[in-house]
């Protein structure tokens, strides 16, 4: 049958031509539009301090892949899911089958959630921290436990284990933590699992892991795993290796539980692009090197300025930096907002802190000269 082009168009258009509106529930979406300021990043001269992303990045070797890597975009990279994942067990010494693809590590807190959560089951979850995985909690019906991070701004353990009934089947851990850049130490962490029920899974973000440097409260679950099956962890390639637009994301844990989890992914999840340009970005250790020295200048500097007008910063191991300003969270937002700078969202319960994502030296010197023009007395923002 021969189907003209106007008709073939048409045949496209069924659900507005039945009427059919589609909407998504807004209580169980997560939405990144939801999470953020609703202006257009796009807005020119916008700074954009606010997604944690790498300021200076993807490298120039990185970029010069992503050039080359549109060549193919025709066809599903499915040959080329498999080499990456092949890649990624090789670099953290695991099986293939011990690695696990998202779009995104949000993909792979989506496939936890849906893994191990549902009606009934329990998340557990420091508070603040990052929201995904409780808004996927939501979404599968599951009951979710925040528990306040403690003075020191790391997870309260005791207080997790003491809400963590029998139902209580997922423990999100976000180390470094996000907003608060704040470490949970890894001696604490390994104590607080062994005395978990045997049920309970945990999954481990460690999206800024590269920016941590050489703590000693620090040991990624990568590099030093525990061998406990009931341990996910999760990496991205959105921080350190600037592709936060490409969207890569990938979780370690035993090969059970990548098995169980690949149930939920989405199929062909991995782009073509970022399939060929991962390889490129891990293979570039001068730039990831370079990366977190620049982060680590622009964080001293951040905290410099700070210091310098007597505030004082939540000591950060990532690559922004929380701080209490005696003032409603949004209000400063706004008040950044109206200097054309986006500064990370609210996060109660910390209602009068904000999380500012290190930028580009210029771009840090905008953020202190909009601060100095806030309409508070100085002496009403410090300790
Ligand atoms: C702790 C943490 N985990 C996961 C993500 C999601 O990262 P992506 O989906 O870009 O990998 C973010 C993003 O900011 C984050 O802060």
């Amino acid at each position: 049958m021969n189907i003209s082009r106007r008709d073939f168009l048409r045949s496209l258009d069924v659900g507005s031509a039945a009427g059919i509106a589609v909407q998504w529930p807004l209580a169980s979406t997560p939405r990144a539009d939801r999470f953020e300021p609703s202006r257009s990043s796009r807005e020119p001269g916008l700074i954009l301090l606010y997604s944690n992303e790498n300021a200076y990045g993807p490298s120039p070797k990185v970029v010069e892949s992503i050039k080359s890597s549109v060549n193919g975009v025709n066809r599903y990279p499915r040959m080329e899911y498999q080499a990456l994942v092949e890649l990624i067990a090789g670099l953290h010494h695991v099986k293939p089958d011990q690695v696990l693809l998202g779009c995104g590590s949000t993909e792979i807190l989506r496939m936890a959630a849906f893994t191990f959560l549902g009606n009934g089951k329990q998340l557990i979850h420091a508070s603040p921290t990052f929201e995904a995985i409780e808004h996927y909690a939501h979404a599968v019906g599951s009951e979710v436990i925040p528990v306040r991070l403690t003075r020191d701004y790391a997870h309260d353990l005791d207080g997790m284990l003491g809400r963590a009934g029998s139902a209580s089947t997922l423990v999100y851990i976000c180390n470094p933590n996000n907003p608060t850049a704040s470490l949970t130490p890894r001696k604490d962490l390994e104590t607080f699992i062994s005395k978990l029920a045997a049920s309970t899974f945990v999954v481990i973000d460690e999206a800024y892991h590269h920016y941590v440097g050489g703590s000693g409260m620090y040991a990624s679950f990568i590099d030093r795993p525990l061998g406990d099956e009931r341990v996910i962890v999760a990496r991205t390639f959105s921080k350190v290796y600037g592709l936060a637009g490409l969207r890569l994301g990938y979780a370690v844990a035993s090969p059970k539980i990548i098995q169980q989890m690949r149930g939920f992914a989405t199929q062909d999840n991995i782009n073509a692009v970022v399939t060929r340009v991962a390889e490129a970005a891990l293979d570039d250790s001068d730039a990831v090197y370079d990366f977190v020295q620049r982060n680590s200048n622009d964080r001293q500097e951040f905290f410099n300025h700070a210091m310098g007008r007597a505030l004082k910063p939540i000591d950060s191991h990532a690559n922004f930096v929380m701080m209490n300003t005696f003032h409603p969270a949004q209000e400063m937002i706004e008040h950044f907002q109206r200097n054309n700078i986006l500064i990370g969202r609210h996060f109660p319960p910390m209602d009068t802190y904000i999380r500012v994502s290190l930028g580009r030296p210029e771009e840090m010197q905008a953020f202190w000269t909009a601060w100095d023009k806030l309409p508070y007395p100085k002496s009403s923002m410090q300790h």
